[in-house]
């Protein structure tokens, strides 16, 4: 631990505190901080009448970042006392700073969010560098936190309830310097590092007698809550918020709300008292825990290369050839060329590539419409986007991203003649959804170079992409390909070459599950109820007919097919029994066809097919819907600890990363191996459940042995 990490300069009777932890990248409040803290304001104290203002700063590109994410990952219910504690200290230290005597600025020379914007919330004015590369804002609910240093206090007291919940606190947006001097949570912009410095000492100049408005003689404890217009609306509150969750776990937002009332109608330093208690719950709870280690360690593992084989050069990919010019690959080519890559999209003639490019045009003038892009590098994006359906332009490509239809003679024709005009050396990619990257390989004569890199849709907004490896595939090759998933700014998971790689194998068996749920009779109300309560975005039943039941019907025959001529043992499922009914005996293969679980009127959902009662059983409404909820999330999760058992999957990081940015696995479990994990009781409380739903539902409940190990059962 570092001795010291705020630098102090005096020019007069004004001292510039310089934030700088000189063991990490960014400030914390880890205990340096604290120390060094403590310090300083006996220092500044010592002072007496010779001080006359404060600027806080910091030496890093950033300003401050926040709590100290590894502590708060590892708090337990048991550290609630060490937590209560420590949080009283960091709000004492700003409480004492805030009534030091004299003004004090926060010169924000970076990006300010969460912990480091409440430090700033603690000074007397806020004055940021106007770069747009600047973050302002209170993120903690995005990690399943509260503002716990004061944040929720002092937002509620400078802005009012409403606007502090519905624009800071609640959503957790992080906003640009001008967006927060419009809102409030700063007061001044400054152009350069000097000008911040020249107009902190401006203001401590004219202001001596600065002090916050809630320790003057004006601030009046439950000021904020008399308001009749807050007042109208705040008995509504609890239920919109668990409108807008769609009953899902949220015990963050319910916190902040709980919180924020509560504190705005006590004194301050009661109301951060308050603050601490809703804080120390959240931070040692396992929803918090869930969230930090799937959204941000996990991820920042994936994306460091944990799953890419050493020793390899860095690879930077200059030329892509895109072969089909449909909606995926019109969304590869844009991505590829908003990385800076120039891109040869190419389809069966070139008016058909024209039409691919397009959709590059048409998401390209929307942002820019939006202001979000400006014209000049929007024009620059597709510049280097040429359509052609002439294969000698594809000359010399260093990398070749195939998605034409999905089937497996067309692929094998397309990449038997590019791999005669690319480089040598290039990266050979199918962005094939299900056909195995093994038997494709066979039409490249470097099987070798060849790889799978399934992008999602819509690709220019889908983070993730999955890499599969085939049989033959190389080391060297996966680690270019890693690498140009990075350059494309995507998060890349690695997983195996088998039947519907990883995300799609597991979305599979929650399908399925739900479909089986509709044949037992229950009620599909509740089945989409339970969907939502477990918090997936989207009922499972609308989401089959978005993709169409016929899609994982395909998929699980091909499962029993690779079965019987393997001879491995395959477990029928009664959700495949449903869609073929859907399918062949009620014609409803999903929304595109106008009719599927939902009946659709142009296009859009217009209520629940009532015809599922007859072709199935007299609905019943569920009368545990958390046993929906749980064959739900298990399904999933089970088939995800299959495949890190198997191989599959290299790491938990991948399943945690790859289940919730690809099939919408609920955050507040932080990935489908996160919630094996976390759930009451760690994993052998996870497997005794499994085993009651493998009693009651079979044999698809079953834990692999690798993690029925934590639990033995006892005779
Ligand atoms: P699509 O039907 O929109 O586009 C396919 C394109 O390939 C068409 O423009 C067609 O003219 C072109 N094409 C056909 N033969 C060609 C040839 N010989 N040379 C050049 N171009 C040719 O299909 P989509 O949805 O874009 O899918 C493409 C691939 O991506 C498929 O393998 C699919 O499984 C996979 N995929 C699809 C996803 C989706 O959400 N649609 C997600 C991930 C992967």
């Amino acid at each position: 631990m570092p001795d010291n990490i705020i630098g102090w300069s005096q020019d007069n009777g004004i001292v510039t505190l310089t934030f700088d932890d000189p063991t990490q990248a960014v400030n914390t409040m880890n205990a340096a901080y604290l120390a060094s803290f403590d310090r300083v304001l006996s220092k500044l104290s010592e002072m007496g009448d010779s001080l006359t203002g404060v600027i806080v700063t910091s030496g890093k590109p950033t300003f401050f970042a926040g709590g100290d994410l590894h502590d708060l990952l590892a708090a337990m219910p048991d550290d609630a006392a060490r937590f209560s504690a420590s949080t009283a200290r960091i709000k004492g230290q700003l409480r004492e700073l805030e009534r030091i005597g004299v003004p004090v600025v926060a010169a924000l020379n970076g990006t300010a969010l969460g912990g480091g914007l409440e430090l700033a919330l603690a000074c007397h004015y806020r004055i940021a560098l106007n770069d747009p590369a600047v973050r302002l804002g209170l993120p903690e609910v995005t990690l399943g936190l509260l503002p716990g240093a004061g944040g929720v206090v002092r937002t509620v007291r400078m802005l009012g309830l409403d606007v502090a919940l519905d624009k800071v606190l609640l959503p957790g947006s992080q906003f640009g310097p001008a967006e927060a001097l419009a809102l409030g949570i700063i007061d001044e912009l400054a152009s350069d590092t000097e000008d911040l410095a020249d107009r902190a000492r401006a203001w401590i100049l004219a202001h001596p007698d600065a002090r916050q408005p809630w320790d003057g003689d004006d601030a009046v404890p439950g000021g904020h809550t008399r308001d009749d217009a807050v007042q109208a609306t705040l008995s509504a509150r609890p239920a919109r918020l668990r409108a807008e969750h769609k009953g899902s776990p949220m015990p963050a937002q319910s916190a902040i709300l709980a919180a924020a009332v509560e504190s705005a109608a006590v004194d301050v330093d009661t109301a951060l008292a308050v603050e601490t208690r809703y804080f120390v719950e959240l931070a040692t709870g396992q929803i918090s825990t869930n969230i930090i280690q799937g959204t941000f360690f996990d991820r920042q593992t994936v994306r460091s290369g944990a799953s890419r084989p050493q020793g390899f050069p860095r690879h930077t990919a200059r030329s892509v050839a895109v072969l089909g010019a449909g909606m995926m690959g019109g969304g590869i080519a844009l991505t590829c060329a908003l990385a800076g890559l120039q891109v040869k999209l190419k389809d069966v003639d070139a008016n058909r590539a024209r039409r691919g490019r397009g959709y590059a045009e048409r998401v390209l003038a929307k942002q820019v419409s939006a202001g979000r892009r400006s014209q000049d590098d929007a024009d620059a994006v597709l510049a280097r986007i040429t359509a052609t359906g002439d294969l000698a332009d594809l000359t010399g490509c260093d990398l070749v991203i195939e998605a034409v239809f999905e089937d497996p003679e067309l692929k094998a024709d397309v990449l038997a003649e590019i791999i005669e005009v690319v480089a040598d050396d290039a990266v050979i990619a199918s962005n094939t959804s299900t056909l195995p990257i093994t038997g494709l390989a066979e039409s490249v004569d470097r099987p070798a170079d060849f790889i799978g890199l399934h992008f999602f849709s819509p690709v220019e907004r889908m983070d993730l992409v999955e890499i599969i490896v085939g049989h033959r595939t190389s080391d060297a090759t996966l680690a270019k390909a890693f690498d140009i998933v990075r350059q494309l700014g995507k998060t890349p998971i690695v997983v195996g070459d088998a039947r519907g790689f990883f995300t799609s194998r597991v979305i599979l068996a929650r399908l399925l599950e739900a479909a089986a749920m509709v044949g037992e009779g229950l009620s599909p109300i509740s089945i989409e109820q339970a969907s939502l309560q477990a918090g997936y975005p989207v009922g499972t039943l609308a989401l089959l007919d978005e993709l169409t039941l016929t899609l994982p019907h395909k998929i699980f025959g091909q499962f029993r097919d690779e079965a019987q001529t393997t001879g491995a043992t395959f477990v029928e499922h009664p959700g495949d029994a449903v869609l073929g009914v859907m399918i062949d005996g009620a014609c409803r293969p999903g929304r595109a066809a106008g009719a599927g679980f939902y009946d659709y009127t142009d296009g859009r959902r217009a209520g629940l097919w009532q015809g599922l009662e007859e072709r199935f059983r007299p609905s019943r409404p569920a009368d545990d819907l958390q046993e929906l909820i749980d064959r739900l999330l298990f399904a999933e999760a089970i088939d995800t600890a299959r495949c890190l058992e198997s191989g599959l999957l290299r790491s938990t990081a991948d399943a945690n990363v790859g289940s919730i940015l690809g099939i919408g696995f609920p955050v507040w479990t932080g990935g489908a191996a996160q919630f094996v994990a976390g759930y009451p009781g760690g994993p052998a409380g996870f497997v005794a459940r499994a085993r009651e739903l493998e009693n009651k539902f079979g044999f698809r409940f079953a834990c692999p042995p690798s993690l029925s190990a934590v639990a033995p059962l006892t005779i």
